[in-house]
């Protein structure tokens, strides 16, 4: 990864086999630009190639997550030019990503923002964190999957309050409804979320791989064709030298050694 290459946002290793990507718009609390956006599609894509990296941790500011698409990029657009250009269409490589990826969400996650941080696979957030689909008060909706996500994540209702009102959710009722997995001490989430990275960068990568992909499958496919799939992964993983090496140790009472084979 060439980091220097990169105007929007920040790439570092972060050590065990995490990569940190840091957006960085702060002065416009990390307004998702087309060009941001193509620079994480890139960074992400590098990461995904890269077999030294088993997580990738996606971070803002403090203040901001990100505060939604840019919207004073997008304020003139017309339709024809949306439509034949496909506009947001690009924001979906990141749900395409096979090495799990974690949101450390600080302030706002605004619209895209929100959606970025649901396109992610595990969401930990600082206690000023503050989710919301406020597309509405723009005249228009959620356009990179707000409407989808959101409503997998935390049901209709409440679902449709955020979306139809654009009032935003804090981290403790996001963490009760089920959209994060937790909430953080302040100042510790983006440490957190690399020491989560790092916990899923030592398990042998084909089954993490695998597992990411059976749960996501969860989400598109009925209960007997997901079982399925889950089943056959399951049965392919007896497979590799890792599942030998994991249930091996576990008999000869020692400390896998997974070399992702
Ligand atoms: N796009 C472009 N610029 C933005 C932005 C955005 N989404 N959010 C904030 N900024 C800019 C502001 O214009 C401001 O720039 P200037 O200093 O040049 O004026 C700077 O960031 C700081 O913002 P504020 O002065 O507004 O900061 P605040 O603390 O008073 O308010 C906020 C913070 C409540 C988050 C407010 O900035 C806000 O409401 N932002 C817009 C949130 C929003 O509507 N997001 C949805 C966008 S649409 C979308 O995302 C579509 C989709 O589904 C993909």
């Amino acid at each position: 990864t060439d980091a220097g290459a990169y105007k929007n946002i920040l790439v570092s290793a972060a050590g065990n086999g995490v990569t940190l990507i840091t957006l960085n718009r702060p002065k416009a609390l990390n307004a998702l630009n087309s060009e941001l956006f193509t620079e994480l599609n890139e960074a992400t894509a590098a990461a995904d190639e890269d077999p030294s990296v088993g997580a990738i941790v996606i971070t803002g500011s403090e203040k901001a997550f990100a505060a939604g698409a840019d919207i004073k990029e997008m304020r003139n657009k017309e339709f024809a030019e949306a439509y034949k250009g496909n506009f947001l269409g690009h924001w979906t490589k990141i749900s395409q990503i096979r090495k799990p990826i974690i949101a450390a969400v600080s302030g706002y996650a605004l619209g895209g923002g929100c959606e970025l941080a649901m396109m992610c696979d595990i969401i930990l957030a600082a206690p000023n964190a503050n989710f919301g689909q406020p597309e509405i008060n723009l005249g228009v909706i959620p356009g990179a999957g707000g409407s989808q996500r959101l409503t997998h994540a935390l049901g209709k209702s409440l679902s449709m309050e955020i979306v139809l009102t654009g009032k935003n959710v804090t981290a403790d009722d996001a963490e009760r409804h089920g959209l994060i997995s937790r909430v953080v001490r302040e100042g510790d989430v983006v440490e957190e979320a690399i020491k989560v990275g790092a916990t899923i960068a030592k398990k042998g990568q084909v089954a993490v791989q695998a597992a990411k992909e059976a749960v996501n499958a969860s989400f598109e496919l009925p209960l007997a064709e997901g079982l399925r799939f889950e089943r056959r992964l399951f049965q392919a993983l007896f497979a590799t030298k890792d599942q030998k090496e994991g249930m091996g140790a576990f008999a000869e009472k020692r400390k896998a050694k997974f070399t992702n084979e």
